[in-house]
Parts: structure tokens; C-alpha cells; sequence
């Protein structure tokens, strides 16, 4: 399937320069949104995942999807002051402007292995910061999963090198 023409391109949203993937119209595909769930549980299956963690807000979108598929559990890395117990938290650069991601320091079984999830890969600092935190909780992060990789931007050299990456699609 041309998982790219479900992907709508949005120029200077949010801001002046930047070209946003929307991947509203391809969630709302139900071909699109079952071959993309398909296609990334393809590819991360083998690595064995306890936990997915999807970050807030588009990669729980396709995370909480994929962990039932996986027979994993879902994990939310969550915007500051939403998570209600204690909590790791580190903070960010996006591609336009800081942020702070949060997770429950309880959130894994000791030694488990963790998949990160989320929609689109650009500077990488959002997931960098989520391969962090799950870092913090002593797990093993396995492996990485987007469905865009914004490739121009080399978000996957701010990402710890051994880790698997999987990007459905890229630009
Ligand atoms: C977007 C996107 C990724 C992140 C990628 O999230 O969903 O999480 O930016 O950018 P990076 O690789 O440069 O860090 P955003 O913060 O816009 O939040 P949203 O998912 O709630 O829209
Ligand atoms: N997150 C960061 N950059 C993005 C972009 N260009 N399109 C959609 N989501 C994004």
C-alpha cells in the first residue's frame, strides 16, 4: 500500500517554514490505519517487546494499537503534570521549540523490554528524551518504531546507536 498518499502535507503549519506530515487523513483510512498497525508489528515483533511506550499525543495513536497486537502493554510518555504518580522526567528540543516529557517511575517490571512508538521522527529530541527516561527505570530499551522519519533532519543520530530504529516512511 502508498502509505504516502495517505499522508497530508500541511506548508508553514505551525509555523512559517515548516512542512507538517498530518497524518490525521491516514489514521482515518481504515485500510491505511490497518496496514500501518500491520506493517510496523511486522518489523518489531521479533524483538521480543514487554511494554510499548507511546509518546504523547500522536504515539498513542499508533502505540496502544500495536501493543495489542504484540500482546505487550502500553506505556504513556506524558506531557508535564498529567502523569498523577511519581514520575521521571526529562526536558526536550522540538523542531519548534522545548518541551518535557514524564514517566511513571513504576510504569515496568524489572528487566522488561521496551519499544518506543511514536508518529513522526524529526530532530529526534522527543524520542531521545523518551529512550532517557525508560533508560532511568533500569529497563532495556529495544528498539524504536516511527511511521515517518523526517530523513533531512538526522533525528536518528541523537538516538543511542544499538538500539534498532523502524521508520514505515520516510522524506
Ligand atoms: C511531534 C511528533 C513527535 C515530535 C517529533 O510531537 O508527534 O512526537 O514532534 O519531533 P522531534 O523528533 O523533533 O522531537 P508534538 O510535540 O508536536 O506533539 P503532539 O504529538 O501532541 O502533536
Ligand atoms: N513533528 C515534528 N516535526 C513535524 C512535522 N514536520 N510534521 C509532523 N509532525 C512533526
Amino acid at each position: 500500500m502508498d502509505l504516502k498518499s495517505l499522508i497530508r502535507d500541511i506548508p508553514d503549519f505551525p509555523k512559517p517554514g515548516i512542512v507538517f506530515r498530518d497524518i490525521t487523513t491516514l489514521l482515518r483510512n481504515p485500510e491505511g490505519l490497518r496496514y500501518t498497525i500491520d506493517a510496523m508489528y511486522e518489523q518489531v515483533a521479533p524483538l521480543s517487546v514487554d511494554y510499548v511506550v507511546g509518546i504523547e499525543s500522536r504515539g498513542f495513536m499508533f502505540g496502544t494499537p500495536l501493543a495489542c497486537k504484540l500482546d505487550a502493554g502500553f506505556v504513556p510518555a506524558r506531557k508535564p503534570g498529567k502523569l498523577p504518580a511519581a514520575v521521571h522526567s526529562v526536558e526536550y528540543q522540538l523542531e519548534y521549540g522545548t518541551d518535557r516529557l514524564e514517566l511513571h517511575q513504576d510504569a515496568f517490571h524489572p528487566s522488561c523490554r521496551v519499544l518506543v512508538v511514536d508518529d513522526v521522527i524529526a530532530t529526534g529530541g522527543t524520542a531521545a528524551a523518551t529512550a532517557q527516561l525508560v533508560e532511568q527505570t533500569g529497563c532495556d530499551l529495544v528498539g524504536f518504531g516511527f511511521i515517518i522519519e523526517l530523513t533531512g533532519l538526522e533525528g536518528r543520530k541523537n538516538l543511542p546507536e544499538e538500539v534498532p530504529i523502524v521508520s514505515l516512511i520516510q522524506y
